[in-house]
């Protein structure tokens, strides 16, 4: 029988990669406690409707992309694609709105879309995910902004390019959408299938087409920018203007459209030119009527996700500081069998008094357990040969000058503590 394997699109995340998703989120949580983010948990499921209606039924995510099933109540759930409209959920759920606002919510976790796989694209993927809901000052998009570029800055990131842009709004949106179309239907034999199929449905979906016959196309289609109205347009120039006050350095981009349908005025990408084709590292926007679009009052919010494994392969490629493997202060050394206590209660003290400490189970020799201790990166070991055995006492060896004394066994815990500090 084959053994079974993981589904396609899933991976482990091992024991030698945990402790860089470990930084990651370190580094997260201190950027969302300096900037005012509350960590919010929410569920891995939700109904449907929640994401149809909130996403948009014409989205890549909800028209192929869902991880849906009938659950046992015959209701429809869905694994969740993202947190936004989660967030959203919840903040109107508990109505939040008879908080002080803004509401700044952050959350991370494990969302699900049914894509091909390749480097940086799973079906199971952690995102990071901030949201600011209550705001409509265009200041409120600088700061979420300012709060992805300040991770990947304690990250050590580089070769990164903030890409951003309006989307307009439903005042303005329908008239540019016109436009549009006007433009790509006198070329749509040009066009990609999928694109002939957006020219109707989903028009600005074009613009960010990667195929090269419609990217062509898209070089001269009509900008997004000379459509907005003055609302719009000052919004984006005060956000626009507010970034560069902070010296962000952001690059206007015109077909930046994001594929969900919730955006409103601002949309931003976050570009890693160590990813390969899926280079997005953040994407973000702001979404005034995603609240109203899924029964609630309106609520403006802007927000970004980040995807976790696309950050650590990113630092991984860049050689930046990815933490610590986490490694036993001490590994204790036993060769008496039934002496396995005594290492258990070494290992126990240590512990205790706020050290790490690992030791063996297996009956290896002195010679294989000092092997491993050095393959762990263990800073002492602390021997129990016949000999300590026999006299109460545990050799103490420092793994990096190589010195090596005898101490009373209790007196281990101090004297290791103190050549540690
Ligand atoms: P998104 O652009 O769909 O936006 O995803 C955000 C980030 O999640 C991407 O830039 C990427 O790093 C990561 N990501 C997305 N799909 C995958 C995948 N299949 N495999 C690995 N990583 C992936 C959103 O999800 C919005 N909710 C962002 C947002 C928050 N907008 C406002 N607030």
């Amino acid at each position: 029988m084959d053994s079974i394997k993981a589904p396609r699109g899933t991976r482990d995340v091992l024991g030698d990669e945990s402790w860089k998703w470990a930084r990651v989120l370190d580094v997260t949580r201190g950027v969302a406690d300096d900037f005012g983010f509350k960590e919010v948990m929410l569920p891995i499921f939700e109904h449907t409707e929640l994401f149809s209606r909130g996403i948009g039924d014409t989205t890549d995510v909800v028209e192929k992309e869902m991880y849906t099933f009938i659950d046992k109540g015959d209701r429809s759930i869905t694994l969740r694609p993202e947190l936004t409209a989660s967030m959203v959920r919840a903040y109107l759920e508990h109505d939040m709105r008879h908080l002080s606002q803004p509401l700044k919510l952050w959350g991370w976790g494990p969302m699900f879309r049914y894509e091909r796989p390749q480097k940086g694209r799973y079906r199971q993927f952690a995102q990071i995910d901030f949201e600011t809901l209550g705001a409509s000052n265009p200041l409120a998009d600088v700061e979420i902004i300012d709060s992805s570029m300040e991770i990947y800055r304690r990250l050590g990131l580089s070769n990164l390019q903030v890409l951003i842009n309006s989307v307009g709004c439903p005042k303005c949106r329908p008239a540019y959408r016109d436009t549009l179309k006007a433009y790509f239907e006198s070329s749509a034999h040009e066009l990609c299938d999928s694109c002939r199929g957006r020219l109707d449905r989903n028009p600005l979906r074009i613009l960010d087409c990667k195929q090269p016959a419609c990217r062509a196309l898209t070089d001269n289609a009509p900008s997004v920018i000379d459509s907005l109205c003055d609302e719009c347009r000052e919004h984006f120039a005060t956000v626009t203007q507010g970034l560069e006050r902070l010296g962000a350095n952001v690059k206007l981009d015109n077909r930046l459209v994001r594929g969900l349908d919730y955006y409103t005025k601002t949309a931003y990408e976050i570009l890693s030119g160590d990813l390969g084709a899926q280079n997005a590292v953040c994407g973000g926007g702001r979404y005034d009527n995603l609240a109203e679009a899924i029964g609630g009052p309106h609520v403006p919010g802007v927000g970004f996700a980040s995807g976790v494994e696309r950050i650590v392969i990113t630092m991984e490629a860049q050689g930046a500081y990815l933490g610590n493997e986490p490694k036993p202060d001490v590994y204790v050394i036993s060769s008496v069998q039934d002496g396995t206590y005594d290492a258990a209660v070494i290992a126990h003290e240590l512990r205790e008094s706020g050290l790490s400490a690992d030791m063996d189970f297996m009956g290896r020799s002195i010679k294989s357990q000092m092997k491993i201790a050095s393959q762990n990166g263990a800073k002492f070991v602390c021997v129990i040969g016949d000999s300590e055995a026999a006299s109460g006492t545990a050799g103490v060896k420092n793994m990096a000058t190589g010195e090596q004394e005898t101490v009373p066994r209790g007196s281990v815990v101090e004297n290791i503590k103190n050549k540690i500090s």
